[in-house]
């Protein structure tokens, strides 16, 4: 091989290898399941899920996802069953659509065997999701491996009260940016919460004896009828006040007239921080984009973790059996 033959294949090699090892990609399973579209597949689950069972998927899986990215990184480490797992921490109690990951699971293996891991299938279930409930399409990488490590005491998820700079902090440790975040709480477009985790913004705000401040008088009037002082029962309002079952940009002009719910919904309308982040948002276009950096998330690739059978469970090891004299 002449001199200039072997500079032009060890250029590809160098740039062919630091494109695709370790790295996630667009179309990952193009072509490996023979005739059958891997997405294509997702996509049909998901969509009978949603028209025959569930119309709030998309908001379950936006917090999955974001629930499973921010510990241990994405990695399905939340859908693995067992006593002391992720699953089993207060912050993920309420988290839900494990049934539908499942289905989707279960739809792929019939078709090609421990092909499709656990962590891409939450990523393109929620892109499929949001997509059903009015939200725009994005191309979602693919290539993520199953992880093995699942424990509840590891789950350090960010709580509705905290601030805005503590948040940024957060999002930060996982290498995504102010304006990332705001874009992803935008997930708050759609999905409910309880009661007990804006209460004290009703009555008893820092402990002054009355409501936030910057809570508009609508809110505050219709939030107190939904969760009573006193009321033994923790019920459930909308995070999006207005379009609550729709992806859409109606969470990011409801948190400018004071409507935000939650704490850090409401205060990152107002922090300079992230304000003018929240009045220029291009939420069509940019959510999809924050979605899938968070989908980038410290992610196993290449050899790293395994390709789960069962979501709920890591694979059995081979039993090796030592050879006796
Ligand atoms: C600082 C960051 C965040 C905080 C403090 C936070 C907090 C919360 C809280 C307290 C709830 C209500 C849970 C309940 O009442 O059971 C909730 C629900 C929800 N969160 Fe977040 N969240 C954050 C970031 C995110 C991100 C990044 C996403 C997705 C991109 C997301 C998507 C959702 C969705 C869709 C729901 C509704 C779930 C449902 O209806 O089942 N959140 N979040």
């Amino acid at each position: 091989m002449s001199k200039a033959k072997a500079l032009v294949v060890v250029l590809f090699l160098a740039v062919f290898s630091s494109q695709c090892y370790g790295e996630l990609r667009v179309g990952f399973y193009k072509g490996k399941c023979g005739q059958t579209d891997v997405e294509g597949v997702v996509r049909r689950v998901v969509k009978t899920w949603f028209f025959t069972k569930d119309k709030t998927i998309a908001a379950a899986l936006l917090r999955m996802q974001f629930h499973d990215c921010f510990v241990n990184g994405c990695d399905a480490s939340i859908l693995l069953d067992g006593g002391n797992n992720e699953k089993k921490a207060i912050a993920n109690k309420s988290v839900r659509g494990y049934e539908l990951i499942d289905a989707i699971k279960d739809a792929l293996e019939a078709e090609c065997q421990g092909l499709v891991s656990c962590a891409d299938i939450i990523s393109m279930a929620t892109r499929d999701a949001v997509l059903l409930s009015g939200g725009k399409w994005y191309n979602v990488e693919t290539g993520r491996r199953d992880g093995n490590v699942s424990f509840a005491s590891n789950v350090n998820l960010p709580g509705p009260s905290i601030s805005v700079s503590d948040s940024i902090n957060t999002f930060a440790i996982k290498k995504l940016t102010p304006t990332d975040m705001v874009y992803l709480l935008g997930g708050h477009t759609v999905g409910i919460t309880h009661c007990s985790l804006f209460q004290d913004r009703l009555y008893n705000f820092n402990n002054t004896g009355g409501p936030d401040p910057t809570m508009s008088k609508w809110l505050l009037f219709g939030l107190r009828m939904k969760c009573p002082r006193g009321s033994s029962f923790d019920n459930i309002v909308p995070l999006d006040v207005m379009t609550p079952s729709l992806v859409d940009n109606s969470f990011f002009q409801q948190i400018q007239r004071g409507n935000g719910v939650l704490q850090i919904d409401q205060q990152i309308a107002l922090d300079p921080l992230t304000k003018d982040i929240v009045k220029g948002a291009d939420f069509d276009t940019k959510f999809g984009e924050a979605m899938v950096k968070l989908g980038r998330v410290e992610v196993l690739t290449d050899a790293q973790g395994e390709v789960r059978k069962s979501c709920r469970a890591v694979n059995k090891k081979p039993l090796f059996l030592g050879i006796i004299n």
